[in-house]
């Protein structure tokens, strides 16, 4: 079989599985190590043609699989494998650069610099800050942290007791202590706790719980009186500012240290490529510039290795790229919009329903609901053991509520009204 041959057919199962995906169960009915006991032990002696692989794939693999692609795949904060995005993966794989430096991958570099120039355009961040794509926004605060660490060593990281537990790793990653702060009615970190031996503030823009917005602009405020540095985590609303209107949660975003924002969360851009801006990019160039005799620097250009914990670096921006160009910020604002839109109906629905309530404000896509006599955990396992959706539960104030993530492009408003109707009735 030729690799043109394979190629068709990887197309085929790509196109066959998008098309029908929404018939799948979205959550797999499997047990620890049941895939595992159909799986060889070793691998062949003989290389097997693909199409052995496809067939495995089909009957091994995808029964064991959730389907983050799904559109009633509600749970923590759900995403789009796009079709540009798609696409884009197959050529990442097939030109295989490593944008670790300039001379390493020079359009690789080039294209990364400026697709993040874009995006900021896109989001409205300041003009001229330093961007890059890190794997993950766990990566991306841990770089955030190493280069506030070289402006104040030893110092203690500040976060919301909401802050997603990523920030805590970040910090204990680089050796600061981390401290947790508490949040107002509405989930937000307060703003007046004492900043003397800070080192770092991480704030939240769209925290993973509930979705809330720390009060960026007061922090940034009190960071800068202080020499602090903050730092903001958007790794899921910050997609939200493609919108105008719902710009107000980035207020005071352009006045912090540094700025995460995943595309493969809210940004239809297949898993993984999270975007991380800085106005001082010279903190993280201190942090993580080291230059072995092999790799020196080429005179009046950015190696991009010397931003962040990776050498080896994937083509990622070679996606985002596909998902701008593809969706035009006019497309990505109407999806925005339309999940927001949705989240809306939604809680709207349980607001209406007897028995339920929405236990926490829904600025974005993200609605956190309840019921409030039956056990949430049991709704939603039962709701998700149905195969029709897939939603996941958290605690607020000790309580259990279940959370509906609305994020992928597929999802429509029957998908909506559906889940709804599983979810009561499994109730
Ligand atoms: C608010 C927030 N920050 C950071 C993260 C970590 O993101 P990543 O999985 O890209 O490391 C998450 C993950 O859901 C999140 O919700």
């Amino acid at each position: 079989m030729s690799f043109r041959d394979d190629l068709d057919r990887a197309a085929d199962w790509v196109d066959a599985y998008l098309a029908s995906l929404g018939d799948l169960p979205v959550a797999a009915d499997v047990q620890p190590g049941d895939v595992r006991a159909k799986l060889p032990a070793s691998p062949p002696e003989q290389g097997e043609p693909f199409e052995a692989l496809l067939r495995d794939l089909d009957e091994l693999i995808v029964p064991g699989l959730t389907h983050w692609n799904h559109p009633r795949f509600f749970a923590w904060f759900s995403n789009t494998g796009s079709e540009p995005g798609v696409l884009a993966e197959l050529l990442i794989a097939a030109l295989n650069v490593n944008t670790m430096t300039w001379l390493s991958s020079p359009a690789g570099t080039e294209l990364e610099l400026t697709v993040l120039d874009w995006l900021a355009q896109l989001l409205g961040l300041p003009a001229g800050w330093h961007g890059h794509i890190e794997d993950t926004a766990s990566t991306a605060t841990v770089a955030a942290m190493a280069a506030a660490r070289t402006q104040r060593p030893g110092g203690v990281v500040y976060a919301s007791e909401q802050a997603n537990f990523s920030n805590e790793k970040a910090a204990r990653l680089v050796g600061l202590e981390y401290r947790t702060v508490p949040v107002d009615d509405e989930q937000r970190m307060r703003a007046d706790f004492p900043l003397d031996d800070a080192t770092a503030v991480i704030a939240t823009v769209g925290t993973t719980g509930t979705t809330a917005v720390d009060p960026v602009a007061a922090l940034a405020r009190r960071c800068e009186q202080a020499g602090v540095r903050l730092h903001v985590d958007a790794a899921y609303a910050g997609s939200a500012w493609v919108c105008p209107e719902l710009r107000w949660s980035a207020e005071g975003v352009d006045q912090a240290d540094s700025v995460v924002v995943n595309p493969h969360k809210w940004l239809f851009t297949p898993m993984d490529c999270s975007t991380l801006w800085t106005r001082r990019p010279e903190a993280f160039h201190e942090a993580f510039a080291l230059v072995p005799e092999y790799l020196a620097a080429t005179e009046s250009a950015i190696d991009i290795k010397d931003y962040g914990p990776a050498l080896g670096r994937r083509f990622r921006a070679l996606k985002l790229w596909a998902v701008l160009r593809w969706y035009g910020a006019e497309g990505l604002r109407a999806l925005i919009r339309e999940h927001v839109r949705l989240a809306q109906l939604f809680a709207e629905l349980v607001e209406a329903e007897p028995g339920w309530e929405v236990v926490a404000p829904h600025p974005f896509s993200t609605v956190c609901f309840r019921h409030t006599e039956a056990d949430n955990d049991e709704i939603a396992r039962a709701a998700t053991a149905t195969g029709e959706l897939f939603v996941a539960t958290s605690k607020l104030d000790g309580q259990t509520m279940i959370r509906l993530a609305i994020g992928n492009a597929k999802t429509t408003e029957d998908d909506i009204r559906r889940s709804w109707e599983v979810l009561k009735s499994c109730a």
